[in-house]
């Protein structure tokens, strides 16, 4: 103010607010894209392949949601299963730290295959690459009784 010289200029309050990644990525629609292509790679991949069920169609949804909600979009998988708890979600499939990278791998691809831009695509992987590896369970002596939709808390 004018008749205060020496007041402390208001620190501009820092807005680091940006859309939320699934805004920048190009919205639901390149989301289902990129499970979609995710999916065939995994389809194709003989390595990978083993771990998932015959049947691709109810993960391919659940990704779909779960991925939709992590971007900053609606909570549709939280909705239907509760907290995600991936690492336990993840316990019925005996995951090598090999596969943890061809999984990244596939899914890295996935997003480039629709074209979404390096800096949306580092953001993401900084996440999902330590993620991906902490979904490692292969030595350990965990349950590994498939837990079906059950809805986590
Ligand atoms: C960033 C790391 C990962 C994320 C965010 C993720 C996400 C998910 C989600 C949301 C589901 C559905 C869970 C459910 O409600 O049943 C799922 C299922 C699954 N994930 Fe992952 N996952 C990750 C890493 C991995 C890795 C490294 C592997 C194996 C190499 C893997 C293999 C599977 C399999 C086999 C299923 C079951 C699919 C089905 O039921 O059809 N995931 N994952």
């Amino acid at each position: 103010m004018a008749d205060e010289p020496n007041r402390p200029i208001a620190p501009r309050i820092k807005t680091t607010r940006q859309p939320a990644l699934l805004e920048r990525i190009g919205g639901r629609e390149v989301i289902e894209r990129v499970v979609d292509g995710f999916y065939d790679q995994v389809e194709a991949d003989e390595e990978l392949r083993p771990l998932f069920p015959e049947d691709l169609g109810p993960g391919r949804e659940k990704q779909k949601w779960f991925l939709e909600q992590w971007l900053g979009g609606e909570p549709l998988y939280s909705q239907r299963f509760g907290h995600p708890r991936l690492r336990r979600r993840h316990f019925p499939f005996v995951i090598t730290e090999r596969s943890a990278g061809r999984w990244l791998r596939h899914m890295i691809q996935a997003f480039r295959d629709q074209g979404v831009d390096e800096p949306e695509i580092a953001e993401i992987v900084a996440v999902f690459g330590p993620m991906a590896k902490h979904m490692v369970n292969a030595d350990e002596d965990v349950p590994r009784d498939p837990i079906g939709d059950i809805f986590l808390t």
